[in-house]
């Protein structure tokens, strides 16, 4: 649909004084009202007029040039100027793109590395801490919007700003010296969080401790060599238990550049800041004075503290510098928690005043919390629950539903494929479903609102779930394992230009247009950062599906429908393994 949408904006764009984007155009909410709308609401406060009477002059005025695109027809729906692709192109252009592979195999791909520079930075969770379930939302969105990005040809350059620097690991090493532990130690992430809570306990009452921890950061930051392979070894230990989540949710980095990786631009910096008037002294430490993009003032930037110490923000604004100088991005964004908004309003503050007008393509992606139904969890301290926990919760719950699942059904009908395949035990696909289940709940979740957990509810077969989508996933491979072993199907089922006469139901179009919009979908995904909009419309192939397969038999049918409806199972197919794929959940081959 994406091509159709590239057309009729085209045509518009023939009557039009200031052109749109194929991508301004909307998706009715009803289809039969058609299958882009433009909105004339702009257009009509620039002219004075109302919407409907300049959504009525455009319409005549592509009548009269003549420029619809044939197969494309318009009409007015009050204020907006519909488009309709005609059944013909749909069945016959549409259905062949998705199912030809015409785009690499990849519906809706984009060549390679044809569309600029995307630096993307996620996940960037703090050194000698176990990964939170909070973690999960910038490190499941990110990871989504990164592959989605290289799907739709951008440059994307993954960055894992890892927290690693700061007077926090000056006291961590000071632990190893009082709790008798060196580099030799064996550790783990846990003996990690217990030294640095215990000697935390002790410097409360000992300030010899926070001397100690801060020169100790000191020597860190001029390389001492003794104190720089306690905190190398800290790193490692928590890089390697980040690697194992990591690998679990299927997420690389092009960069691990954590906030240390800056380290020996910061001084050069704050120099040079301070040489052009930027950076200026008040009460003992230099802040810069900044705005925000309104031009309304913000509180100031800290860079430098009055014991000549360097802070957070400091290290995002050389950060921010290395990665321009670097890659030259044309876009650049942050995925970090709601709580950091003023940090990152501040931070491009400084690189406004530096008057560097790549800012302007600098953006934060803010998220929310995560919110648990059960009472145990959320009273927890610092609401602190780890990714594990909660995959491992989500595990055992699925085992008992495949198991009650895989007893009913053998009730039903006791020739019943099993649940499971000789290549995937049921532990893998409890992992996958369970993965599955836990992603899609936080993706399908718009980043800005908290995350509402209930375990039950996350893992359902049924609702707007991820298990319900990977089911659906499996259900189109067995429809096609069996026309296969029944002789209804060949080994692929190919595009057939004369199978497409036989699908002539309204539910069958439809689900093929709505197929044909997913493009359209990852595209917006990737325009408003927001993941939720491609789970959500994936739900919405998936109940489209459903009405399908309930109305329209597909197997055991006369051979031409047969094999015409499972193009559509087939397209259907494509569409939600690839679309899952993108948002990083695991495609079980059964449930
Ligand atoms: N490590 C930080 C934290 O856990 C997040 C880092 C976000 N990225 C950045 N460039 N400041 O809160």
């Amino acid at each position: 649909m994406e091509r159709f949408a590239q057309l009729a904006a085209q045509s518009l764009n023939t009557v039009l004084e200031s052109p749109v984007q194929w991508t301004d155009l909307e998706i009715p909410p009803e289809p039969q009202l058609g299958d882009f709308a433009f909105p004339c609401f702009k257009l009509a406060k620039q002219l004075k007029k109302s919407p409907p009477q300049i959504a009525q002059a455009l319409l005549n005025q592509l009548k009269e040039k003549g420029t619809l695109p044939p197969g494309i027809e318009a009409h007015t729906v009050g204020p907006y100027l519909n488009f309709t692709v005609s059944q013909q192109l749909v069945l016959q252009s549409l259905l062949k793109d998705i199912l030809t592979g015409e785009d690499r195999g990849h519906y809706g791909s984009l060549p390679a590395t044809t569309r600029g520079t995307w630096v993307l930075e996620y996940s960037s969770p703090n050194v000698a801490k176990p990964l939170n379930i909070y973690h999960l939302r910038p490190t499941a969105l990110g990871a989504a919007l990164d592959r989605i990005g290289r799907y739709r040809g951008y440059r994307v350059i993954s960055i894992n700003h890892l927290g690693d620097w700061g007077k926090q690991y000056g006291m961590l090493t000071v632990a190893f010296r009082v709790f008798g532990k060196t580099v030799d130690s064996q550790l783990s992430m846990l003996d990690l969080v217990d030294l640095y809570v215990k000697i935390n306990a002790l410097a409360e009452n000992d300030p010899k401790i926070g001397e100690e921890a801060k020169e100790a950061f000191v020597r860190l930051e001029k390389g001492d060599p003794e104190i720089t392979a306690l905190w190398q070894k800290c790193v490692d230990i928590s890089l390697r238990e980040f690697d194992r989540n990591y690998a679990r949710l299927g997420v690389h980095f092009d960069h691990i550049w954590g906030e240390s990786h800056y380290k020996s631009q910061l001084q050069p910096m704050l120099e040079n800041l301070k040489s052009r008037g930027i950076l200026v002294e008040s009460e003992g430490a230099w802040i810069v004075p900044v705005t925000d993009e309104a031009g309304q003032e913000l509180p100031p930037c800290l860079l430098q503290k009055s014991d000549g110490a360097t802070i957070y923000a400091t290290r995002d604004v050389a950060a921010a510098l290395y990665r321009f100088e670097k890659f030259h991005f044309d876009r650049m964004t942050y995925i970090v928690g709601a709580e950091q908004r003023l940090h990152f309003k501040q931070v491009f503050g400084v690189l406004k005043r530096m008057g560097l007008d790549w800012v302007d393509r600098c953006e934060h992606i803010p998220f929310g919390l995560y919110r648990f139904k059960d009472a145990k969890m959320s009273t927890r301290k610092g609401n602190f629950v780890t990714l594990d926990e909660v995959l491992a919760q989500a595990k055992e719950r699925v085992k008992t539903l495949m198991m009650e699942r895989q007893i009913e059904r053998q009730k039903d009908q006791p020739q019943a494929e099993s649940t499971t395949t000789s290549r995937e035990s049921l532990e893998d696909i409890s992992e996958a479903v369970a993965v599955g289940a836990v992603v899609f709940h936080d993706l399908h979740t718009d980043p800005i609102r908290d995350v509402e957990f209930d375990l039950e509810r996350v893992v359902d077969f049924e609702g707007e779930t991820g298990p319900y989508l990977q089911y659906a996933h499996t259900r189109c491979l067995s429809i096609l394992r069996k026309a296969q072993a029944t002789g209804q199907a060949g080994d692929k089922i190919e595009f057939s230009p004369a199978l497409t006469a036989h699908l002539n139901t309204e539910i069958e179009l439809r689900l093929v247009k709505t197929l044909g919009q997913f493009p359209i979908h990852l595209e917006r995904t990737l325009k408003f950062s927001k993941a939720s909009q491609l789970a959500h419309y994936l739900i919405e192939v998936t109940q489209l599906f459903g009405a399908f397969y309930r109305e329209c038999h597909v197997l055991g049918q006369s051979r031409e429908l047969t094999q015409a409806r499972l193009m559509l199972v087939e397209a259907t197919r494509r569409i939600i393994g690839q679309g899952l794929q993108l948002l990083g959940i695991p495609l079980p081959e059964k449930m």
